[in-house]
């Protein structure tokens, strides 16, 4: 197991925290400054979880699923639940059961497990029994120039082509005005239009496809042949057709489909519905049965200008809103366009179904406001310059990619929480909704998705990570030794139906240890896990600063370092030069720095929507990859060298390397002066300079590994030293060379001319405030 361990931090559970041991009061947790957080990975894949294909045995009392921490009385056939120590009787078909044949469920390694559940009792027997199949509903902006529109239709197509052949497609397109595509129609295509300009409720939608109450009253009672169950309104047939079934005439549609005709004047923006467009979209899925795998596919190409959810005026010569306007509060667009996607938000997920977003523009197109509906269902987002980008083409092409490179998208998942007593949930950072179902272990105070111990997540994948916070009970349990606990529990339920179809129950039950932290302060800094406070720091502060009028990052950030050092360094009081820090905690402040100049807290350098993209992939993403959007890594590429890891700094750039960097959003290849003159001499073609071909070549091959790995796929920079696009490696180094000491760098390496302070004096401030009394 510990081998394991240190090749994959997250090992079987998908789980790691801040703190991995817990101090034992409210008190002492808050002079811990990081907050008590666990990130997880609801369904990541691992091969040593088990499957066990029976229903999980719950406790009567807190119906917490029995776990290896359970105590068991293998004579008696009982088992005591470790959260609410009830004492459970095994039922008859347990009667087996000894130290010697354990049920799967009960072997100590097995702290994750998954439950395959029996499918739901068939509502109708005459339909098809088989499970069912997802639902794609692409949503196509027609307000595109012909190239942009040739990109996305090929890239429509390759992904029908993809489908599995049960899958449910239906089309729908808009620019000024809606419309719905009828599918099952070979020879004629019919269309059903909706005008752009005003809202739109789900049952005017309905009604005007004939899916309202009224056509179900009249016809509503016969059922097509060959269609799956759960489909209680059969009209929704005549546009969500089988991908086998309408591949054909959705080819033959897109051939022959057009940009939007209407007439766009000079000086203007085109006139774009996409609010309407998503509204009668969700009226659409509004008719399959809530919890069928459903999700809307958007693939948008510029700014909402008309109805509901616009987010920029028709006139070009209003800019979109920056975060300058967001600031000053003159974004006149802004919160109406988010409120009506909150309350898209809602309904989707009421029905249970998702929003993915493709963004594909030069210019913002609202991802900013979007984003809500995006996360709360638990969407993809992918943002790219063009639809012909490879950002876009080879990220949406992996949305329906099968076998290993598939990203396991799933449906219907429901979190649920369980902790040992004294410990409660302030909330959730991550792509889900709040369920708001109380209870004793719901916190006072609120972070992000809170106020309950069940979440919803419409849509998932073996991605998806959430970030938990927790607090303590404030009744002291320091003066009742002896009778607590030493340790701690956490149970982490997610049912969700996998791609085939199948219900599954995963559960995660972890177990920590508490500490007296004013008595051993050294143990708890053993358990202090850099990575994870640095993500989950940099999770906190993103939402603070959506969330907090007038919050200050920067400040905040480093008032929390700075009382963190005081706590945890080893120092004489106001002598900056005795400061020392624990190994434990030796990268942190290095993680802090490089958040500090990241996106996410520099947001004036990005425009709003980027801010937001980057935001829900921080939220998303595991550790590794979240900590590497904070702080990049650099690789060095030398002769007679092997490539070795390089200081994040200005000083890493050399004539004679080559540097990979991986920002998680970019990958960038950046030749030294000396290197690119070679290259282009030609130099790798000749046959005595092997070696040379050799390392161009690697750092390549490198980047490929990286990006075939990444969802969405990240944009590739290739580039030489002075050259323009140097920028994207530039603007992610310390800038260690300012005006004071430039003349000490080595000749050809680059300055970066900043107000930025450098490490080394980041580093001096800290400890000078670390250890003041
Ligand atoms: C969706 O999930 C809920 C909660 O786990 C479950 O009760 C329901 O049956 C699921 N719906 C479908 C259609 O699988
Ligand atoms: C465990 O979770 C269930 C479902 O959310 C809840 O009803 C129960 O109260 C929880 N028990 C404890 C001890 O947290
Ligand atoms: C994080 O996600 C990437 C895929 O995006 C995966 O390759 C990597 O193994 C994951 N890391 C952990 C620790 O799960
Ligand atoms: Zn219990």
């Amino acid at each position: 197991m510990s081998e394991m361990a240190s090749t994959d931090p997250e090992g079987l559970d998908g789980v790691r925290m801040s703190w991995n041991v817990w101090p034992r009061t409210k008190v002492e947790a808050s002079k811990c400054v990081i907050p008590l957080a666990a990130s997880i990975s609801p369904i990541r894949p691992h091969p040593d979880i088990p499957t066990l294909p029976y229903a999980p045995l719950r406790c009567k009392t807190c119906s917490a699923v029995l776990n290896p921490f359970a105590r068991v009385d293998f004579g008696a056939k009982i088992w005591i639940c470790p959260f609410c120590y009830q004492r459970n009787h095994f039922p008859p078909h347990y009667s087996m059961i000894s130290e010697t044949n354990l049920p799967g469920e009960l072997y100590a390694q097995y702290t994750t497990i998954q439950y395959g559940l029996p499918q739901n009792p068939n509502p109708n027997p005459h339909l098809d029994p088989s499970p069912l199949p997802s639902v794609f509903l692409f949503v196509l902006d027609t307000c595109l120039i012909e190239e942009e529109m040739g990109f996305v239709k090929s890239a429509l197509k390759r992904a029908i082509g993809l489908l599995p052949e049960n899958a449910l497609v239906g089309f729908v397109s808009f620019g000024t005005q809606v419309q719905v595509h009828e599918l099952g129609f070979s020879d004629m295509s019919k269309v059903y239009v909706f005008r752009g300009n005003k809202e739109i409720s789900k049952e005017q939608v309905l009604e005007q496809l004939g899916l309202g109450v009224s056509a179900r009253r009249t016809g509503g009672t016969s059922y097509q042949k060959g269609m799956p169950n759960g489909f209680p309104n059969l009209g929704v047939t005549r546009f969500l057709l089988p991908a086998a079934d309408c591949e054909y005439t959705l080819n033959a549609l897109l051939d022959e489909f057009q940009t939007d005709q209407w007439p766009v004047p000079p000086g203007s923006r085109a006139s774009r519905c996409t609010g309407v467009a998503l509204s009668v979209s969700a009226g659409l899925l509004g008719a399959c049965s809530p919890g069928t795998g459903a999700r809307i596919i958007a693939l948008v190409g510029g700014p909402c200008t008309e109805g509901p959810g616009t987010i920029v005026s028709k006139d070009l010569s209003d800019p979109v809103r920056s975060h300058k306007d967001l600031d000053k509060d003159a974004a006149p667009y802004f919160k109406k366009a988010v409120k009506f996607y909150e309350n898209l938000a809602n309904q989707l997920i009421s029905q249970g179904h998702v929003l993915d977003l493709f963004a594909s523009a030069l210019d913002q197109v609202g991802v900013a406001e979007m984003k809500v509906a995006v996360e709360k269902s638990g969407g993809l987002v992918v943002q790219a310059e063009s639809f012909g980008h490879s950002v876009f083409k080879d990220s949406f092409k992996r949305v329906f990619e099968e076998g290993e490179q598939s990203l396991g998208l799933c449906f219907n998942g429901t979190l649920e929480i369980n902790c040992s007593k004294d410990i409660k949930i302030q909330g959730i950072i991550g792509p889900c909704t709040s369920l708001e179902k109380k209870g004793p272990a719901v916190a006072d105070t609120t972070i992000g998705e809170g106020g309950t111990t069940a979440w919803k997540m419409c849509g998932l994948d073996k991605s998806t990570c959430l970030t938990v916070f927790f607090d303590l009970s404030s009744s002291d349990r320091s003066n009742t030794p002896g009778t607590v606990n030493p340790m701690l529990y956490l149970q982490f339920l997610t049912s969700f139906q996998n791609p085939e179809g199948q219900l599954m129950l995963r559960v995660t039950t972890v177990s920590r240890r508490w500490i007296d932290s004013a008595v051993s302060s050294e143990e708890l800094a053993q358990g202090f896990d850099q990575e994870t406070a640095a993500v989950v720091m940099a999770r906190f502060t993103s939402m603070k600063m959506e969330t907090e009028e007038g919050f200050d990052a920067t400040r905040w950030l480093d008032r929390s370092l700075i009382r963190l050092c005081s706590k945890f360094g080893d120092y004489r009081k106001d002598d900056p030069a005795s400061f020392t820090l624990n190994p434990s905690f030796s990268l942190f402040p290095q993680f802090m720095f490089n958040l500090r100049r990241s996106q996410f807290v520099q947001v004036f350098n990005n425009s709003p929507d980027e801010t937001a993209y980057f935001r829900m992939l921080l939220n998303r993403e595991n550790i590794t990859n979240a900590a590497v959007m904070i702080q990049p890594s650099l690789i060095s590429y030398a002769f007679n060298s092997l490539p070795a890891p390089a200081l994040l700094d200005v000083a890493s750039i050399s004539a004679d390397r080559i540097l990979l960097l991986d920002s998680y959003f970019s990958v960038v290849i950046f030749h030294g002066m000396q290197i690119a003159q070679w290259r282009n001499a030609g130099y790798h073609n000749q046959p005595e300079h092997q070696a040379f071909a050799l390392l161009l070549r690697t750092p390549h091959e490198d980047a490929q590994m990286i990006i075939r790995e990444r969802f969405p796929v990240p944009r590739l920079v290739v580039c030489d030293q002075h050259g323009s696009q140097a920028r994207f490696l530039l603007a992610k180094l310390n800038p260690s060379a300012t005006y004071n000491n430039a003349h000490e760098m080595a000749a050809g390496s680059d300055v970066i001319f900043t107000d930025d302070v450098s490490l080394q004096v980041f580093f001096e401030h800290l400890q000078r405030l670390a250890v003041q009394s």
